[in-house]
């Protein structure tokens, strides 16, 4: 399997800034990553991985803010494709598993990109994108295809590990690139546990890895990841309905999300990009600031994963119809979205800045509120309300992550919270000790509204409910 193949977005990292797909089209979206780095880092969204020894390439940590949002996303998808459903059920695989599984997925033989080394500086190029590039170490002297390169050979992106105590009796093991496999080894176990029929699917959340040789553009191509990957099982006959129907499904879970639908566009793959297991494979991508790029991948793999699992493990994991006695090996529709992709296309569109009335600047970030990672913080206007301010606080945190801020002026505290995209700031003034009631202030629009205390749980919960 060519990595290539498989996630189709790593064959044109050469062009601009990498990762285009589009390989003649200049449409980006016009935020500057840097903006949004400084921003990420700054807020304590997303910062590089042990930051304080320089970093690690491909690795990064999320914040206090960050964990927030990648976990509301992860609830989101978890909610509609697992709790709605009937058909789907959940897993949580371990990362590592038998060795014998990354040969019958192909992994071992052909998880691999082309690979140059230079012999002067020892750095190292994905053969297939140098083309047009600058020596990084020269960049005014020479092109990379005028260093002094090795010749191309394949580099297989699995991260190995050695299980068990001495050298002489360890066994070389994989982090998983993928988390599906898990679940094809696991089909029937889980079919009989959780009395499943075909159709169905099962589907889980969970890290993967890949020693990418050119890790970049932020998050968007880490070496450690996150996938929420479905494997849907059906019968022949039925491949074609199944891939229409997760393709349209997939589809609306992001623009429910909240993306302006001219951020997104589905891109079916030419015959020559598509996986050695693909029958069908199509993109759903995102207008990011280095043009459209694959966020989910929605593929018919036919019967390659339950027939090679079958070979390799020795285990029958055909089914049988019940009425028709029929005995066949079921087929699979995938859908493999990036947790970490998402989040960055979620950023990317949350950002904005504007001029308010006032003729100030304001930063926002306009997170879908069912997505923000802070739904309501608390503010008194003087500390010297402090005590029935946090009383707020206290109780409205067992419903919700809300936070508390008594610093600085409360613009500057509006500002604060706007920049994070928190929806909802709920003000406790002087007059609050005599009506009993808060203002809540309304992240977009900015209008105020004079709440009861009493009711102001239920005035979140029903904004935030209508918005998920
Ligand atoms: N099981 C199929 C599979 O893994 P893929 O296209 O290689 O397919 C699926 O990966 C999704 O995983 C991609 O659409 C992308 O969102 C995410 N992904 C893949 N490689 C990634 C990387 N290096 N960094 C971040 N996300 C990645």
């Amino acid at each position: 399997m060519s990595k290539d193949a498989s996630d189709s977005s790593a064959r044109s990292d050469a062009k601009g800034e990498g990762d285009a797909t589009d390989e003649g089209s200049r449409e980006r979206h016009p935020l500057a990553m840097e903006t949004l780095v400084s921003l990420c880092a700054a807020r304590g969204f997303i910062y590089p991985s042990s930051e304080i020894y320089g970093g690690i390439a491909g690795f990064w940590d999320y914040g206090p803010l960050g964990v927030e949002l990648k976990n509301n996303l992860k609830a989101a998808w978890w909610r509609r494709m697992v709790r709605e459903r009937d058909d789907v059920v959940g897993i949580d695989s371990a990362i590592i598993s038998h060795p014998r599984t990354w040969e019958a997925s192909g992994h071992v033989e052909g998880f691999s990109d082309p690979m140059v080394d230079c012999r002067t500086c020892k750095r190292r190029f994905r053969a297939d994108q140098i083309e047009g590039e600058r020596c990084p170490e020269a960049p005014k002297k020479r092109a990379i295809s005028d260093c002094d390169l090795t010749e191309s050979r394949e580099f297989n992106l699995m991260l190995r590990t050695e299980l068990g105590a001495s050298v002489d009796e360890s066994t070389t093991a994989y982090l998983r690139p993928e988390t599906c496999q898990a679940i094809f080894s696991g089909f029937k176990r889980v079919r009989e546990s959780a009395r499943q029929k075909v159709p169905f699917g099962i589907a889980q959340i969970g890290k993967a890895f890949r020693n990418e040789i050119t890790p970049r553009n932020f998050t968007f191509r880490s070496r450690e990841f996150e996938q929420a990957e479905m494997e849907f099982f059906c019968h022949p006959s039925e491949a074609e309905h199944w891939f229409e129907h997760w393709r349209e499904f997939r589809l609306q879970f992001h623009k429910d999300l909240g993306f302006d639908e001219r951020l997104l566009r589905t891109r079916p793959h030419a015959a020559d990009e598509l996986a050695h297991y693909a029958r069908a494979a199509e993109d759903i991508e995102f207008l990011f600031p280095f043009g459209w790029q694959e966020i989910e991948g929605i593929h018919d793999r036919g019967d390659w994963d339950l027939s090679r699992h079958t070979e390799y493990s020795g285990k029958e994991l055909a089914v049988t119809d019940e009425q028709t006695k029929e005995r066949f090996t079921p087929m699979v529709i995938e859908t493999s979205v990036g947790i970490d992709r998402t989040a960055l296309a979620l950023l990317v569109a949350a950002y904005r800045q504007e001029t308010m009335e006032n003729g100030e600047e304001r930063t926002v970030m306009g997170f879908h509120p069912s997505l923000a990672p802070i739904k309501a913080t608390v503010l008194p206007l003087s500390k010297k309300l402090a005590e029935r301010a946090r009383a707020i606080h206290r109780d409205l945190r067992k419903h919700f992550n809300v936070f508390y801020d008594e610093a600085g002026n409360i613009g500057r505290r509006y500002r604060r919270q706007d920049e994070v995209g928190t929806p909802y700031c709920v003000t406790y003034d002087f007059d609050s000790e005599e009506d009993e009631c808060v203002t809540v202030r309304e992240r977009d629009s900015m209008n105020q509204e004079r709440i009861p205390i009493a009711g102001l749980k239920r005035y979140l919960t029903e904004r935030l409910e209508e918005a998920s």
